[in-house]
């Protein structure tokens, strides 16, 4: 692939934006361009947004509002305001990757109609409905090596798979994974009310986000088993959110197959921080959520909270800055994916040796 390779992000909201400006702060700015952006959102807002985020705080570059666009320290950026995929010339603008962050899309049915419309290739910030509906589900540092460069739908995952697979697959390979048990503690998102007002399918998403602990379903056990597969049947996890602007938690309890206790437990997660410094850290420093807001790791080992009841059952307790980490993440996932892209010419000889 020519470069730079050229990015468009469909839905341009916490997500969306949190992508947009990972970018920007990465060295890879210079081999990765985004060109277009949809968003249903006018935008007089979509620019201010872009310049001011409460949780990231002022963004660090120059940002100009153009007629159908914005501009980017001088870079131009398409952007158009549509609901539906068919809406927008996708092949128009030459792109190698449409990031999907709009979260509206789970099914293969709907994801090929950006296919159909243009878009060469799909990046989604969610998990697909399921394993059958993408082509490959990627956790970076975990199975990145499998990814072949054919795929056409590739799904990122969720920012509590990225946080909890690298170690719950570290503790398995250690000492044996029985059972476990993942409470996940995520700050609050868009699809919650700031004071209680209608949500269509959770009741529970009626209820004020900033007054109240509330607890919201999850497929986090299933995001897990299929990076785990040896643990299938063995997950179990909630969900609940609480009135923070960012930073997430997940309290980890897991049963173990052989004894150990929370010093070796500590050692192993510690070395696993330094194997994969960009991805995993470790602290034992008393931390608060807020430490870790704008933190790029996928997770981070809080080594303070590591408890054991006997010699088996062992809590263990990580952080993830679930916006500024997840962003990252989809940022190592474009470089891996696009690393492995054909040529024009290699797709143009492969397409000669298929028909002949
Ligand atoms: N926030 C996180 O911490 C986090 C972390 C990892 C993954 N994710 C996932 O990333 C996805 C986005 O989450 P988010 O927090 O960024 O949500 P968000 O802030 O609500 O942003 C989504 C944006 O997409 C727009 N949108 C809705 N329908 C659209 C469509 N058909 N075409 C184009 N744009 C559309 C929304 O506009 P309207 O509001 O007008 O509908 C909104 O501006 C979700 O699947 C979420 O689960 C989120």
């Amino acid at each position: 692939m020519p470069h730079p390779i050229r990015l468009a992000i469909n839905g341009y909201g916490r997500i969306g934006r949190c992508f947009l400006r990972a970018l920007h702060e990465s060295p890879l700015r210079a081999s990765f361009q985004v060109v277009a952006i949809n968003e249903p959102a006018d935008l007089d807002s979509m620019a201010y947004l872009t310049r001011f985020d409460s949780t990231h705080g002022i963004f660090p570059g120059e940002v100009r509002q153009l007629d159908q666009g914005l501009e980017i320290d001088g870079a131009p950026i398409r952007v158009s305001h549509a609901r539906n995929p068919e809406e927008v010339d996708w092949a128009a603008l030459d792109i190698d990757i449409l990031v999907e962050c709009s979260g509206q899309y789970g099914k293969r049915s709907e994801l090929e109609r950006f296919l159909a419309a243009g878009c060469p290739r799909l990046l989604l910030s969610h998990p697909g409905r399921s394993a059958q509906d993408i082509d490959f589900t990627l956790i970076y540092g975990i199975n990145d090596g499998e990814l072949t460069g054919r795929e056409r739908l590739v799904s990122n995952a969720s920012c509590t798979t990225n946080a909890v697979v690298p170690v719950l697959d570290q503790l398995h390979r250690a000492f044996g994974v029985e059972h476990a048990f993942l409470s996940t503690l995520h700050s609050v998102m868009n699809d919650q009310p700031l004071i209680d007002g209608y949500h269509h399918s959770d009741l529970r998403r009626t209820r004020s986000a900033m007054q109240s602990i509330v607890p919201v379903a999850t497929g986090l056990a299933q995001g897990v088993e299929r990076f785990l597969p040896a643990l299938a049947g063995k997950v179990q996890a909630k969900a609940i959110r609480v009135p923070t602007l960012n930073v997430s938690a997940i309290d980890i309890m897991v049963q173990l197959s052989r004894d150990a206790s929370g010093a070796e437990l500590n050692a192993l997660l510690r070395a696993a921080a330094q194997r994969q410094p960009r991805l995993q850290a470790y602290s034992d420093a008393p931390h608060a959520s807020v430490d870790f807001n704008h933190d790029p790791h996928s997770v981070i080992v809080d080594g303070s909270q590591t408890r054991m009841n006997g010699p088996r059952l062992a809590n263990v307790f990580v952080w993830f800055d679930n916006e500024w980490g997840f962003a990252c993440r989809l940022l190592d996932a474009v470089q891996a994916w696009s690393a492995l892209f054909a040529s024009p010419a290699e797709e143009l000889a492969a397409a000669v040796s298929r028909h002949g």
